[in-house]
């Protein structure tokens, strides 16, 4: 029987498709299928059983589970905005507890110890906090020297300088301006010293995966689907950035700076 495409099975993300859709749809937390993004980041990383890897923004926490359970690395699946009660629920019922642990965290106030981890991965979520100058820096601190640190989101194809396109307009808000093109992240991370950009790049056709997974998922979201078919991936697409933490000795983070009070007439007198 042939029947309408099937938006969760797809060539491009092999692996991402052995997933129940319901058990994706329960468990999204942004606007874009964290497993095809996750599947293809990790191509570009080296990923190996018992690594221990850092899921930063994971949201609900199924690219937490999905790296796991696709490569056999322990998950430190960690958010901010979303309960770590129900991530905690959907990873004991994937009978993953003992290898994908919940944290609930802010990415700029990390619960680790130097050094712990062997990658970072972040989906969708970099942009929230990554553009910080300091922050790579920030960061690195977490993995050891020749750990990859990668991230795959949504973002530009091209930085836009200068008004917004036109036909991106009634899409656009203020919030936008943090979607950035593989060129900024390479620039961006390059500038920090304590890594190597392995690769940034666009996925080919990015916006058409974009478009299907809103089509599939959200077919009320018109505004955004009339931009990306309007756009056509002239500057919306998919991007990833990878690099490696070099052996720069890293700055301590500065807790606390410590001052005596010395006692002053304000005025001259
Ligand atoms: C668009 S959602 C993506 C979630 C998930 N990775 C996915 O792809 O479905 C962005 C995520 O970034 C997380 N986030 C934003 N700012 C953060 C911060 N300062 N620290 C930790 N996570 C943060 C949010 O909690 C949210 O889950």
């Amino acid at each position: 029987m042939i029947g309408p495409p099937d938006p969760f099975a797809s060539d491009r993300f092999p692996r991402s498709s052995r997933y129940d859709p319901e058990w994706i749809i329960a468990a999204i937390s942004g606007g874009a299928n964290s497993l095809w993004l996750a599947e293809w980041l990790a191509a570009a990383m080296p990923l190996r059983a018992g690594m221990r890897v850092l899921d930063l923004g994971c949201g609900r926490g199924a690219s937490s589970i999905f790296l796991h359970q696709e490569f056999g690395v322990q998950v430190w699946a960690t958010d901010l905005w979303f309960s770590v009660d129900e991530r905690a629920r959907r990873i004991c019922d994937a009978g993953v507890a003992d290898a994908v642990f919940p944290i609930h965290a802010d990415a700029r106030a990390l619960p680790f110890a130097a050094g712990f981890f062997d990658a970072v991965v972040s989906i969708d979520s970099f942009v929230y906090y990554g553009t910080d100058d300091l922050y790579l820096s920030y960061l690195a601190r977490f993995v050891r020297p020749g750990a990859a640190i990668g991230i795959a989101g949504a973002g530009l194809t091209r930085e836009i300088d200068g008004a917004t396109p036109e036909h991106l307009q009634a899409w656009w808000e203020p919030s936008m301006s943090c979607l950035h093109s593989p060129e900024l992240w390479r620039r961006h991370w390059e500038r920090s010293g304590v890594a190597t950009v392995e690769l940034a790049d666009a996925m080919p056709d990015g916006w058409r995966c974009w478009l299907d997974w809103q089509q599939a998922v959200a077919p009320g979201n018109t505004v955004e689907i009339e931009a990306l078919t309007a756009d056509r991936g002239r500057h919306l697409g998919y991007v990833r950035a990878v690099a490696r933490r070099t052996d720069r000795s890293l700055d301590e983070p500065i807790v606390s700076v410590p001052v005596i009070y010395q006692e002053r007439p304000v005025r001259r007198t």
